[in-house]
């Protein structure tokens, strides 16, 4: 017998990963029909499993785990009795650091106003950068505190956060910083990206601002980051301005990552695959050769259905990017004009908007959003091997659902099921209705 740290049994359904043979490049439903829930995760019944050291040491049958890891013995001992649990979600894609509100303008594009027409005004993200410019650094903690508290009560226990409302060296620097903090006082693992190349700042030329990111901001705000990233998008940066932001990033260590093809199909999923970045995400307008060209680079297709349901389009198509032979992810892209912090709505998004089966949302909420933070990249240290998964080894990053089954995570849509969370093994959330029990 061997004592662990936390030990949690008798779960109805545990979530381990991706089912064996089902890695990616070979996706069941890869011929475009929807794919056997059953088939894409491997599931335990009457499942186990225990964390010694921040990591999964075992995982199995109840019988089998307590009987090498007693529970009495572990620091933490839960019973999941009728439960589920799941590795803890991966929010691959997030715009949290920010200050200020735009709900006049979610009124202003209910009554039909485009969301480019917005930015060109002035308003958009260059309105969050102004409030956001103004903020104190300790503002800009607090609510990003907040949120992360928010996200993880949603089941999010490794969050991306990008900065991209600042636009000046200054600014950038101070919202990696903070997130830097928050990623030290926070019990999520904060995954930082310099995106400040996210808008034009008012007054500047692209050409001049594209310079200004890479002989300014980069150098500065380089160590504090650990991917790049640039909207690629039409009157924002072209593909060659990606080429070359992306290509200076890289330089200073800094693996890139691109929004593509969101509103106009412009070629920055191509680009994306050219310079093997870690993720494309958006890729509503992508088509199938995009989708073949990021597959066979490796590069994640990630996709962001609150997006397109704040913004009333259509969704992205998962199929083609399966069907290529890729593992997506679904990440909620929380910012100010998709104000939706909750990967369990993200993944309802994936199911009824995008068609995926809830275990196939499941896996690319988990382990599709790991790769697309680098996961199994050995040059990205930042995250652990494994995340994502349950696997001996991983993380010990796990999910306590009140719920049978996984499915119940995009099923129930307007209410959450996670009853607790643990990151690297601790306690990191428990619920209001599960605290009661002990009263
Ligand atoms: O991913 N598309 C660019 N950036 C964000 C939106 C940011 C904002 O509107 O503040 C996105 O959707
Ligand atoms: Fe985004």
């Amino acid at each position: 017998m061997t004592a662990a740290d936390a030990v949690i049994y008798g779960a109805s359904e545990l979530v381990v990963g991706p089912a064996a043979g089902t890695a990616e490049g070979s996706h069941p439903g890869a011929d475009g029909s929807p794919a056997d829930p059953d088939a894409v995760l491997e599931r335990i019944e009457d499942g186990a499993v225990a964390i010694a050291d921040g990591k999964i040491v075992a995982i199995g049958p109840t019988d089998e785990i307590v009987a090498e890891y007693p529970p009495e013995s572990a620091a933490e001992a839960i019973d999941a009795s009728g439960k589920t649990i799941l590795p803890g979600f991966v929010d691959s894609h997030t715009h949290a650091v920010f200050a200020g509100d735009r709900s006049d303008e979610f009124a202003a594009k209910l009554r039909g106003k485009p969301y480019q027409d917005i930015l060109a005004e002035g308003g958009g993200i260059l309105r969050t950068v102004r409030a956001t410019r103004a903020a104190s650094d300790e503002k800009l903690l607090e609510l990003l505190l907040e949120r992360l508290d928010t996200m993880l009560s949603f089941g999010a226990t490794t969050v991306e956060v990008k900065s991209g409302y600042g636009l000046d060296t200054e600014t950038e620097r101070r919202l990696l910083e903070v997130v830097g903090r928050a990623a030290e006082m926070h019990p999520v693992r904060v995954v930082p990206t310099f995106m400040g190349a996210h808008a034009v700042p008012e007054g500047e030329s692209t050409a001049d601002y594209v310079d200004r990111v890479i002989e300014d901001q980069l150098p500065v705000v380089a160590e504090h980051a650990v991917f790049c990233d640039i909207f690629c998008e039409e009157d924002v940066f072209s593909v060659e301005d990606s080429r070359r932001v992306l290509t200076a990033g890289r330089e200073h260590g800094l693996e890139p990552k691109i929004h593509a093809e969101e509103f106009a199909h412009l070629g920055g999923s191509q680009l994306a695959a050219e310079l093997n970045a870690v993720s494309a995400d958006h890729l509503l307008q992508a088509t199938e050769s995009d989708a073949t060209a990021i597959a066979d680079a490796g590069v994640v297709p990630t996709l962001l259905p609150g997006t397109a349901f704040a913004l009333g389009t259509e969704y992205a198509e998962p199929r083609q990017f399966l069907a290529a032979g890729s593992e997506v992810a679904v990440a909620t892209d929380f910012n100010p004009n998709c104000y939706a912090p909750g990967m369990e709505f993200a993944l309802t998004l994936a199911c009824v908007g995008m068609g995926l089966s809830p275990a196939e949302a499941v896996r690319a909420g988990t382990y599709g959003g790991g790769l697309a933070l680098g996961a199994s990249r050995t040059e990205i240290e930042r995250v652990p091997a494994g995340c994502g998964t349950l696997r001996e080894g991983a993380p010990g990053d796990l999910l306590v659902l009140d719920a049978p089954s996984h499915a119940h995570v995009p099923y129930r849509f307007d209410e959450s099921v996670v009853e607790r969370a643990l990151i690297g093994g601790e306690p990191a959330y428990r619920s209001r209705a599960d605290s009661e029990v002990d009263r």
